[in-house]
């Protein structure tokens, strides 16, 4: 049996679908446009968001939808840093992303939004009509229609610190014990560009058996960074395998990003992937780092085991002007250039929407 990838449907079920299964739920071209945001800006400290991208193109494959996408690598990890420095990086870069007249931005970082949620819907109303969603709130919403006993989630130490998912769940009446505990090795590990190769993986195996034993007792798993998709089937190896002691029961996992689809899209039901995202490199991505793009394309080849295509690199410093730049740019024209002035490009094409 061809499989394609792992996907999270009803009821916690974490499966590989076959090419057979394909044909079968996915949402209608015509159903998508009628309710889907055209232009979508997406954001995470770095190469974690690629895995709710990855979950939205493969949901959707549709050609009609433009994603802009900014990890700030220079700036990563976000996971420990100070309350106040996350909302100010998040208050930046949601102004740099409104400069792309988009229709949603979506917080594909739960730290940021467990920290600054109001930071990037406060820089997203400088410009009319851009929604702000993220992921936590859509995945409680979930949760309650599909309540697990209990629940541990995998996170950042500032998310597992902030109990955004706990509080998110118990403000809807979930009574079940919330488990949230930090997991500070995961992401320098995911960023490294070194997934595959065997040291990282010996790294990673150490540090997911850690996090994994201090958590057991628990019947589902939210993946509670956007990074941890990326090492979803390890951890599911693990919990089937070695750690089956601890877990005779199974764990079954979530990922927010199919809450996530759900609630952007517009869709009542869990559509089934259709299938992976074969194609990054089509005018339909704009992807920026704000470290180096060769590592950032490095690093996304090694989670998402295809090649991004181009990646741009845009320096900090002009992230930050960029705020004074749109608001001289919009005040002057309601029809602004896609790309920002300031953005430098290391690629000799343009980077502007066909
Ligand atoms: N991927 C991010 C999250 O979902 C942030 C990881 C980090 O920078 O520590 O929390």
């Amino acid at each position: 049996m061809e499989t394609n990838q792992v996907v999270f449907l009803n009821s916690f079920i974490s499966c590989q679908i076959s090419d057979s299964q394909l044909s079968k739920n996915v949402i209608t071209q015509d159903q998508l446009y009628k309710r889907a945001p055209k232009r979508i800006g997406l954001f995470d400290s770095g190469v974690g968001g690629l895995s709710v991208l990855r979950h939205l193109v493969s949901v959707t494959q549709s050609e009609a939808l433009e994603f802009v996408y900014l990890g700030d690598t220079a700036r990563c990890p976000y996971g420990n840093r100070a309350q106040g420095e996350i909302a100010l990086f998040v208050e930046e870069i949601v102004s740099w992303l409104t400069s792309f007249q988009l229709d949603s931005i979506v917080m594909a970082c739960n730290t940021s939004a467990a920290i600054a949620k109001g930071a990037a819907v406060k820089a997203a109303a400088r410009v009319a009509g851009v929604t702000v969603f993220d992921l936590i709130e859509p995945t409680a919403d979930w949760l309650i229609a599909n309540p697990p006993e209990s629940l541990g989630v995998m996170a950042t130490i500032n998310t597992a610190k902030s109990k955004a998912f706990s509080r998110a769940l118990t403000a809807r009446g979930y009574a079940g014990k919330v488990v949230e505990i930090g997991c500070p090795k995961l992401v320098p590990l995911i960023e490294s560009g070194r997934l595959g190769q065997a040291s990282c993986e010996a790294e990673l195996e150490a540090a997911l058996i850690e996090y994994l034993s201090a958590l057991t007792g628990v019947d589902g798993l939210v993946l509670g960074c956007t990074h941890f998709p990326f090492v979803a089937d390890r951890i599911e190896k693990l919990v089937s395998g070695k750690l089956k002691a601890l877990y005779p029961l199974g764990l079954k996992l979530v990922d927010p990003s199919h809450a996530l689809a759900l609630q952007l899209l517009g869709l009542d039901a869990p559509p089934v992937v259709a299938t992976a995202p074969n194609d990054y490199q089509t005018s339909a991505f704009k992807i920026y780092t704000t470290g180096s793009a060769v590592d950032f394309a490095l690093a996304a080849a090694s989670c998402l085991g295809q090649d991004l295509g181009v990646v741009s690199q845009l320096d900090v410093a002009e992230l930050v002007a960029a705020p004074r730049e749109l608001s001289k740019k919009v005040a002057r024209s309601s029809t602004a250039s896609l790309i920002p002035q300031s953005v430098s490009i290391d690629v000799t094409t343009s980077p502007s929407f066909a």
